[in-house]
């Protein structure tokens, strides 16, 4: 979380500077700043907020220095305040971070008995003290930044200029991503490709460890141990044209009306649609073998892989494991030889599924990926990289990422099915048509939106609003309820229809609508049983499914219909409705949709 971007420029870098921040609000929104290289001394521009603030706070204060860099904040250490707002500085040095500087207390303590005087509640601000203090001593800016990052620990990406230094940036990473883009006469600094899109395509990525000294002729990167190694430099296909939300009025709607064809795209990738086949990519690891799939995310990603778990497991034949990553990572499970772990990422930075990939591949699993990002560290450090094709998604509700993640994962279950011979010819063909149909079905859906309005208003008066469902429906109650608490700021529950009875129906009564999610298949008729307690309650039902309402047998406050659909692809068709409610329901509170509050699309800390 927090975005970085630093310009070395051929004029005024400023305007630059928050242009790229605006495509890495994504990673934070607390607070934001720049600092720039002003006639040889360095100066800044902070502001409380979304980014507009330092706008306008730049329109009355310009900056117009040539060297600069800038900061969107996703607070970790301090409270979002413009005094804890990036860029923190010295009168020598100024830094922006992302990550968190986990031995900041000692260096405090280290360094305010040294006479260094801290002005924020910011973990960052040590750097700055640390590499002061190194330059104080004596030591020109380039030793200064290397013995200082010898004494930080913890997960960081730095930017770092220095007064009277107009040709002179420091990056350095570790745990964080950073690209380094290369112009003509201009260097270019960003948490990803996609903030640099505009001024380059040359993009270098560092490696865990690196650290990068940074010239408008070029750069020279070192590695942990200080020796100059060669990264290479790639053409990076992040075009700006692709962050824009074109006739919609959120990112969200953009994204949700993209999902028939970023499903189709990624869909296409893994099968041979015009022989109903899998055409799965070699994940190195022999299928028929495969012990047990471990699978492990964060978030709406986790819901994606529990969908691939009754998937995996019901056509597959094979176990699997799912926890969420922060759990997981510190569980010690045992994993068993011959074992497939799966790790499930939009962004492929997310620190704690990052560290679960670690664990698994130090015991002996076959790591296998499905990012968004391909250039993610999550991607290079899998054995096998299955993408999801659903291009940038800039909403920080996960919408289409979410999507596209069970498309690959439908398409992983057939192929290890098909492997095992769990799933014969004529099975696999009616899955993979079945998948083939689902862009389809989800257009019909999508063109239904009016319904969602007019629930929205409702929905928009509840306090507490519980999602049922069964089987692989139960993600999407999960989901749904994570959607809608987190832009409606709603406070949402999903359970497990069948869990009801043993707690949560105690919270039914009037006020409380109860979504619930139920395609007609073979759990239909448990499920049914289910709303008929909620029912009996006084609770508000909003049914969600292709069956006939009429056959629920009690009355419904709403019915949303869908089409009917192989219960393979129910949950990629039932995914819609719950994404159109929350973001209908926000939309109807007024919220921040795209960016509600407290949180960030790049969850790159623990
Ligand atoms: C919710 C949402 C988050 C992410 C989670 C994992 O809408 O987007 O719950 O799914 O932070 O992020 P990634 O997929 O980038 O690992």
């Amino acid at each position: 979380m927090c975005g970085i971007v630093g310009i070395l420029g051929s004029k005024p870098v400023a305007t630059d500077l928050v242009d790229a921040l605006r495509r890495l609000e994504y990673r934070g929104y607390d607070s934001a700043g720049v600092a720039t290289v002003e006639n040889g001394h360095l100066e800044r521009r902070r502001a409380e907020g979304k980014l507009r603030n330092l706008e306008t706070r730049l329109l009355s204060e310009p900056l117009s220095g040539h060297t600069g860099i800038g900061h969107t904040r996703w607070a970790t250490h301090g409270r979002p305040t413009e005094r804890n707002a990036h860029p923190h500085m010295s009168a020598k040095v100024s830094v922006v971070h992302n990550g968190i500087i986990e031995n900041f207390r000692e260096l405090k303590t280290e360094l305010t008995a040294k006479g260094h005087t801290f002005e924020t509640d910011t973990d960052t601000e040590a750097v700055v003290h640390l590499v002061t203090d190194e330059m104080e001593r004596g030591a020109g800016p380039i030793d200064a930044v290397k013995a200082a990052l010898g004494k930080l620990k913890g997960a960081f990406a730095l930017g770092i200029i220095f007064a009277g230094e107009d040709d002179l940036m420091i990056a350095a990473r570790q745990g964080s991503p950073l690209a380094i883009g290369h112009g003509s006469g201009e260097m270019y600094l960003g948490s990803d490709a996609i903030a640099l899109a505009p001024f380059t395509d040359a993009i270098t990525y560092l490696e865990e460890g690196d650290w990068a000294v940074m010239r408008r002729a070029g750069v020279q990167v070192f590695d942990r141990a200080g020796q100059p190694v060669t990264r290479p430099l790639i053409k990076s296909v992040a075009s700006s044209l692709l962050v824009d939300k074109g006739n919609h009025r959120h990112f969200m709607a953009k994204e949700i009306h993209e999902q028939p064809d970023v499903i189709s795209h990624t869909l296409s990738n893994y099968l041979d649609m015009a022989n109903a086949r899998v055409n799965f990519p070699d994940l190195g690891i022999d299928l028929t073998k495969i012990s047990r799939v471990t699978i492990s995310a964060c978030g709406t990603a986790y819901y994606a892989g529990l969908v691939g778990k009754y998937w995996i497991e019901r056509y597959a034949r094979v176990p699997v494991e799912i926890d969420v990553a922060s759990e997981m990572r510190y569980r010690e499970a045992p994993l068993p030889a011959d074992g497939l772990a799966v790790f499930v990422s939009q962004s492929g930075e997310t620190a704690d599924t990052l560290a679960t990939l670690r664990y698994a591949k130090a015991n002996g699993q076959r790591i296998a990926s499905i990012v968004n990002v391909r250039t993610s560290t999550i991607a290079r450090e899998s054995h096998a990289v299955l993408p999801t094709l659903a291009g940038p998604e800039i909403g920080v509700a996960s919408t289409k990422a979410f999507t596209c993640q069970l498309a690959a994962l439908a398409c992983l279950a057939i192929a290890i099915g098909r492997a095992r011979g769990a799933i014969s010819q004529e099975l696999e063909q009616e899955l993979v048509t079945a998948l083939v149909e689902v862009p389809r079905l989800i257009s019909t859906v999508l063109r239904n939106e009016e319904q969602y309005i007019e629930l929205a208003h409702g929905l928009s008066k509840a306090r507490d609003v519980l999602y049922l469902g069964r089987g692989s429906s139960y993600p999407l109650a999960l989901e749904g309820a994570l959607k809608l608490k987190e832009i409606s700021y709603i406070h949402a529950e999903g359970y497990a229809a069948g869990e009801l009875k043993h707690g949560p129906i105690a919270l039914i009564d009037e006020a409380v609508p109860v979504i619930v999610v139920a395609p007609e298949d073979d759990l239909l008729e448990k499920t049914v049983s289910n709303v008929q307690e909620v029912a009996a309650r006084g609770g508000q039902i909003i049914l969600i499914s292709n069956a006939n309402p009429e056959t629920i047998g009690c009355a419904l406050a709403a019915h949303i219909p869908t089409p009917k659909a192989h219960p393979l692809t129910n949950p990629l068709i039932y995914a819609i409705p719950v994404q159109l409610l929350a973001y209908h329901t926000a939309v109807f509170m007024g919220t921040d949709v795209d960016q509600p509050r407290n949180l960030a699309k790049s969850v790159t800390v623990e």
